[in-house]
């Protein structure tokens, strides 16, 4: 069989930026609750006339010039988002004819925040069972289409990105995937969500004035079983791995609360600084926070090639994930 490794990375953050400072003018908020609260600084916006594809496009064009692969070799594009430009076609359709991958096939994945690592798990698996040999992972989301700008709780939360990984078979003496757990919880539905736009609710003139096309989230339901989830699920990797938390080199955990990683953290006992945070500079972007965080953590030199990679989400779903990967990049 086959291993899968990740061998290029690639972002793309919207220049713009709205600080706290700028959301104390929109709604009833302060830069101190936000930062104590969240850890976040600031997040970056989109232009108006961007969307998720063309972030996701210039992700994914950064990646392929940092492994200096030609985008006809590109064998499936799976794009993590829960907000596409449309409900069809699919973001990865689009994608691909922009980017030109000419034999590549593909689909969205809607799993949230942890649309990622779903993402990266299904790439693995692919690569492993030796159907194909040239993946590109990308997660992008313009959260910024579907927040309600005059609801403090969710309004300085989220921002928007896109991250691409390129996933492909390992060489002799390479590890690359290791393990993965994800899991559902459908129970979980009502705590956040986006209620109308699909068959359940079509859009209306009501659905509209009600907001029903924005993020609803109950912050405190989520943020409890955020903490308890993503720490059973790492424990669990751990544990079937045969690995203490010292083995681990890197944390990438998804960005949606300072409070909830060193929670999880602390828990797990890993040592802080092995924990990436990014928070403060990006928010929330959901399916891009973890190819955000592998980038920022191979810019400060903490995640280089034999890192033992220790990569966790939750999200809307409720869906959660881990995966254990040895990063082999150097
Ligand atoms: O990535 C997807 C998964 N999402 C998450 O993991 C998010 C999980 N949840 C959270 O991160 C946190 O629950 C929030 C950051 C959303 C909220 O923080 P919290 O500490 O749980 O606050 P809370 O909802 O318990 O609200 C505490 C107070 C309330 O006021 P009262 O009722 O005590 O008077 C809120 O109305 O803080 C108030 N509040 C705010 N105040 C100033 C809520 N949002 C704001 C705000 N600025 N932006």
């Amino acid at each position: 069989m086959p291993g899968a490794k990740i061998t290029a990375v690639g972002c793309y953050v919207p220049e713009r930026i709205l600080t706290n400072q700028d959301l104390e003018r929109m709604v009833d908020t302060s830069d101190a609750w936000i930062v104590e609260r969240t850890g976040i600084r600031k997040r970056h916006i989109a232009d108006p006339s961007m969307a998720t594809s063309d972030m996701a496009v210039e992700a994914a064009r950064e990646a392929l010039l940092a492994r200096g692969m030609d985008p006809a070799d590109v064998e499936v594009i799976i794009v993590c988002t829960v907000t596409p430009d449309m409900m069809f076609p699919s973001t990865a359709c689009l994608v691909q004819d922009r980017l030109g991958c000419r034999h590549a096939w593909g689909f969205d994945l809607i799993a949230a925040c942890s649309g990622f690592v779903y993402g990266l798990t299904t790439a693995a698996h692919f690569i492993r069972a030796g159907a194909y040999r040239r993946i590109l992972v990308i997660g992008a989301d313009t959260m910024s289409r579907i927040v309600n700008y005059r609801d403090r709780t969710t309004c300085v939360l989220f921002g928007d990105a896109a991250g691409a990984f390129l996933v492909e078979p390992t060489e002799e003496g390479e590890v690359g995937f290791i393990d993965s757990y994800n899991i559902i919880d459908g129970s979980g539905a009502p705590y956040l969500n986006m209620p109308a736009g699909g068959s359940r609710m079509p859009p209306s003139h009501e659905t509209v004035e009600k907001g029903l096309h924005y993020v609803h989230q109950d912050g405190q339901q989520v943020f409890k079983y955020a903490v308890r989830t993503m720490y059973e699920t790492c424990q669990l990797v751990l544990d079937r791995n045969s690995l203490r938390p010292e083995d681990i080199g890197v944390f990438l955990p998804h960005q949606a609360n300072k409070r909830i990683i060193t929670a999880v953290a602390s828990r797990l006992g890993l040592p802080e600084d092995r924990v990436i945070i990014n928070i403060d500079e990006y928010g929330n972007t959901t399916a891009a926070t973890i190819p955000l965080a592998a980038r920022d953590a191979m810019r400060a030199g903490k995640l280089r090639r034999g890192t033992l990679t220790l990569i966790a989400a939750v999200g809307a779903g409720y869906t959660a994930g881990v995966n254990l990967w040895r990063w082999e990049i150097d």
